[in-house]
Parts: C-alpha cells; sequence; structure tokens
C-alpha cells in the first residue's frame, strides 16, 4: 500500500510518500521560515499563498524521487487540524481533489498524532504504552498512550506552548524567528546559575505547566540589564531560559512515568530537537532504567512524512467494513482547532 501524505497546517509545506512494506521512499518539505521572518512570526494569509504555490511541485518531486506516478497511490493523509485555517485549507483542497481524481480514499491527520507518530520513523522506534511529550509551537502536553489511537491527557501547559517561549525569548534576545534553535545554541554558551530564572508550577502537584511568566522574567531582566546586547549576559540569560524549561519538563515527565508506572517516554514536536531536552531526558530515565525516543531529527519540526505514517497506522488500524464506513461519510472540512482525544474518537468511530 502507497500513501501519499501532505502537511500545511502552519508554515511548512510537507509532502511524503510511505510504503507499508518499503516504509519511507522520499520527502520533502518547503519552508516559509525566511519569508515570516520578516514580520517576526508566520502571517497566515502568506502561508496559504505559499502553500499554494508549492504543493503541487513537491508532490510531483516526492513521486519522481520515489519512481512512482499518482497512479500507484493507494490513499493520502493530510492534515485536517489544528492549524491556520487558510493553510489547512490548501492541503486539503489538494488531497480531496486528487483523491476525487485518482478514486482513492482521504485519511484526515490530527497534526500532533502526525508529531508522535513521526517516533514510528525512528529505528528502533518505541512499542506500545508510553508516556508522550509533545512540544511544538503550539502545543505542549503529556499524555498517557495506551496503544494506537487511545490518548489520555494528563498535563497541558495553561497559557504560552514551550515552542511560542522559545520563540518569544529570542526575540528578546534580539533573534529572528522562529528562533528555538538559536536560543539553544546561545545557550550552550552561557553559564548555568548565573542568572536565575523561576520554574513555574514545579511544584503544582499536578502535571500541568504555565510559561508566559517565564518569558516575563525574560524580558524583566532585559530590561534591568545594564547592557542587554552583552554577549556574555546574552548567553547566560539563553542558558537560564533553557534550564529552567527543561528542568520543568524533565520534572513533569518522571511524574507522569511514576504515577502511572510506565517505562517509556515518547517525545515529539518542534522542540524534541532541542539538545538540551534531549540530553537531560536521556540523563533522567537511563538513571531510572526507563527508555526515552525521540524523532530522527529532520523529522521533529513539521514535515509531511509524519502525516503519511500516521495515515498508514490508521488504515492498518481499521477493518475493511470501518474503512468503507468511514469514506462513506468522509466530509470535505478543516478543523483548526481540534483535540487529538476526539480526533482518535473520529478515527474508531
Ligand atoms: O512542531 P513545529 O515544527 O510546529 C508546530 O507544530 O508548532 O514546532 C515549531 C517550534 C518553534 O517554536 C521552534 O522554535 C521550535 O519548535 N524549535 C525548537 C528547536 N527546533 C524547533 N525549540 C528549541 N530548540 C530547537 N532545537
Ligand atoms: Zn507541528
Amino acid at each position: 500500500m502507497l500513501i501519499l501524505g501532505l502537511e500545511s497546517s502552519c508554515d511548512e509545506t510537507g509532502v511524503a510518500l510511505i510504503d507499508d512494506k518499503k516504509g519511507l521512499l522520499a520527502h520533502a518539505v518547503h519552508t516559509q521560515i525566511d519569508m515570516h521572518k520578516l514580520y517576526g512570526g508566520v502571517v497566515p494569509e502568506l502561508a496559504s499563498r505559499d502553500h499554494i504555490r508549492r504543493v503541487i511541485p513537491l508532490v510531483e518531486q516526492v513521486l519522481k524521487e520515489a519512481g512512482k506516478t499518482k497512479a500507484d497511490l493507494d490513499a493520502i493523509a493530510v492534515t485536517q487540524g489544528p492549524g491556520l485555517a487558510g493553510a489547512l485549507l490548501v492541503g486539503v483542497s489538494v488531497a480531496h481533489a486528487l483523491a476525487y481524481a485518482l478514486d482513492i480514499p482521504v485519511i484526515g491527520i490530527h497534526h500532533m498524532e502526525g508529531h508522535l507518530l513521526a517516533n514510528l520513523l525512528a529505528d528502533p522506534a518505541p512499542e506500545f504504552p508510553f508516556i508522550a511529550l509533545l512540544v511544538s509551537g503550539g502545543h505542549t502536553q503529556i499524555m498517557k498512550v495506551t496503544k494506537f489511537g487511545e490518548y489520555e491527557l494528563l498535563g497541558d501547559t495553561l497559557d504560552d506552548a514551550v515552542g511560542e517561549a522559545f520563540d518569544k525569548t529570542a526575540q528578546l534576545l534580539g533573534m529572528a524567528y522562529p528562533g528555538g534553535p538559536a536560543v539553544s545554541a546561545l545557550a550552550d554558551k552561557g553559564q548555568s546559575g548565573a542568572i536565575e530564572l523561576p520554574r513555574p508550577m514545579l511544584h503544582s502537584g499536578n502535571l500541568d505547566m504555565s510559561f508566559s511568566g517565564l518569558k516575563t522574567a525574560v524580558l524583566n531582566a532585559v530590561n534591568k540589564a545594564e547592557d542587554p546586547n552583552d554577549e556574555t549576559f546574552r548567553q547566560n540569560l539563553a542558558r537560564a531560559f533553557v534550564d529552567a524549561v527543561v528542568d520543568v519538563l524533565a520534572a513533569k515527565v518522571v511524574k507522569a512515568m511514576k504515577t502511572h508506572h510506565m517505562k517509556t517516554l515518547v517525545v515529539a514536536g518542534g522542540v524534541s530537537a532541542n539538545k538540551q531536552l534531549r540530553n537531560r531526558l536521556v540523563f533522567e530515565m537511563r538513571k531510572r532504567g526507563m527508555e526515552v525516543f525521540f524523532p530522527p531529527i529532520k523529522l521533529c519540526t513539521d514535515n509531511g512524512a509524519m502525516i503519511a505514517t500516521a495515515g498508514l497506522e490508521r488504515v492498518k488500524h481499521m477493518s475493511e467494513e470501518e474503512i468503507a464506513q468511514h469514506f462513506k461519510n468522509l466530509k470535505f472540512g478543516v478543523k483548526p482547532r481540534w483535540r487529538l482525544k476526539d480526533a482518535a474518537g473520529d478515527i474508531r468511530s
């Protein structure tokens, strides 16, 4: 079975081809970062227009790379939500138009399920059940994943997502959008403990988190600094920010693992590319005889391979009757706000 995956929920157009026996055959991503950089963040209308320009050439590119044609496709998996409505509409429209022309099904994928299942493309891949830490520009969630499609939300951010906090910190330190990797690189040169920042909700007793106070603390430190452009100050502040984020995330996942008697942690989303977070989680898990999995670095941020993988898993877990029923009820539409729990419900119904 050959599945085409399309991702266009934000500022990356991602396209991939996955085969149920041979795995990932080809994938390509076009990032709009350079375009949005000028504005300090994603401009939704520009994002939609750029997806329109990129998506078909990228489909043709991956088909060519894999030595396949459209006629070889068995299904199309597309990000249906959550994300920017106009951007999502591009991928979903293309998916439905192609599927209609080829007389094949469309599978609507939840973006965060895609991120989570990108881990299945790692070698070795994790096995269910596990605790998942989803850390992206829009989400910071801890989930209990008992099996495919069964996602229980254990903890969430009450305000900013961790990726968003990275991006805002980057802006305060005078660095361009999206800024996560730049803050991480700057932090590498800083000294831990030189500047103290709060660890919001570290002792809240639950698995919820909050990052907007941390961002304000970074802003206050910049405002109070004698010379906010001093390189050592910037490095130490970036270090303090990363240390605070990593401390909170590590403490929350360890608590989740212990409470739910889990031995496996799976990390996903753009921030799972972060070196300091990876190192710390590996350390914490090893110390406790637990395991941690991350997606391959290139598949941490938005891409089509994760959507193709989620589509393939979806099909694998459906009976023929369920597939027929699902496709009979298929409606065109996007879901800019969509909870993963509801998406899992959609799969099984
Ligand atoms: O998953 P993603 O590509 O898009 C969303 O679904 O939001 O995540 C993008 C986020 C951005 O906030 C970006 O700054 C952050 O992931 N990010 C990182 C790193 N790479 C990407 N944050 C910290 N360290 C990184 N290496
Ligand atoms: Zn994402």
